[in-house]
């Protein structure tokens, strides 16, 4: 079997300390907020992702199964229409969804590139090769950087379609949507296209059992981000002091996640020289997961001068994809 290696790029966006100032920045700034929070960005180290991972599986948790049902069904048509010979990916992660676009786009006979983009080396590095081999002749140009921060760096070269997936545009509060959004639609050129995984507005009772599982994984992962805090900046967490909270905010129509101290505690922070303490009941809030309408996903994207050319959805109207075009 020959795997031809040169296709492989790696281009790393994210200096030796980035995701250290980050987390340092994020720590001291969600810690030192009231109410205390923290961004879901830290939920993903090995640990996380695996548990991650355990999440999609869930009954509860529908959306990965509906997106994923979406594409197969959906897939071809995406591909046509956008014409795309470059696939960018958002939060690539596994790339586990992408095969499907991918499959798409040889099949319709335009495919030369896949850039995959995240914030961690290792995962880009794996998928990078894994897909290398998997599609001979296909170009992987892997970004590591972070999305919220280096649109601009992305390549520009090809007719490109750019995915983000998942419904992770569901962590950004609005505003920072909307910045994210300008962003990304300033990148693009007429001819490229833009493929959202949003997951949409439902009967409350499933949304919060999709984040408050019963066999307490989404608990689990919760808690991680306490684990990786402790083994990153030398804090005294104990995880298990915390209660998983999920709720539905319907003022807000997000999902939010928090953790629960369930007796007065201090917690020290020795690589920030901090101290913070939790009042027996203080929660502090460690996601929101937004969901959407359909209408109200055309209108912010077309409030940055997208046009949503397709909007995709599966049978039970759970998720939504929508294709537009810049
Ligand atoms: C990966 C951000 C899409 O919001 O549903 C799953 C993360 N959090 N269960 C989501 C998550 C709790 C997930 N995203």
């Amino acid at each position: 079997m020959s795997v031809s290696q040169s296709a492989v790029e790696l281009i790393n966006h994210l200096d030796r300390d980035y995701l250290r100032q980050a987390l340092e920045h994020d720590v001291r700034t969600g810690l030192t907020s009231t109410p205390k929070w923290l961004p879901p960005k830290w939920f993903y180290d090995a640990a996380g992702s695996d548990l991650f991972s355990q999440i999609t599986r869930l009954p509860e948790y529908y959306p990965t199964r509906r997106e994923l049902a979406i594409l197969r069904e959906r897939a071809a048509d995406i591909a046509a229409r956008s014409g795309a010979d470059t696939l960018v990916e958002l939060g690539s992660g596994t790339s586990e969804k992408t095969v499907l676009l991918l499959d798409a786009l040889t099949a319709a006979g335009t495919l030369r590139t896949y850039t995959p983009v995240d914030v961690d080396s290792v995962t880009l590095g794996d998928a990078a090769r894994r897909l290398t081999a998997r599609y001979p002749g296909l170009a992987v140009r892997a970004v590591c950087a972070d999305f919220e921060r280096h649109l601009a760096l992305l390549p520009r070269t090809g007719r490109r379609m750019v995915a983000f997936l998942g419904g992770t545009i569901g962590n950004l509060d609005p505003v920072a949507r909307e910045v994210f959004l300008k962003e990304l639609r300033t990148t693009l050129r007429p001819g490229d296209s833009f493929l959202l995984g949003a997951d949409l507005v439902k009967d409350t009772g499933r949304l919060v059992a999709a984040y408050d599982d019963a066999d307490g994984v989404t608990a689990a992962f919760n808690r991680n981000v306490l684990h990786v805090i402790n083994r990153e900046l030398g804090s005294t967490f104990e995880p298990d002091a915390f209660e998983h909270v999920a709720l539905y905010d319907v003022q807000h129509d997000w999902i939010e996640m928090r953790l629960r101290a369930t007796r007065a505690m201090n917690v020290r922070i020795a690589d920030l020289g901090l101290s913070v303490s939790f009042a027996a009941g203080e929660e502090m809030r460690t996601e929101i997961s937004a969901k959407f309408r359909p209408e109200g996903l055309r209108k912010e994207l077309a409030a940055v001068g997208f046009t949503v050319s397709r909007h995709y959805t599966d049978p039970t109207g759970d998720f939504s994809l929508v294709l537009a075009g810049a």
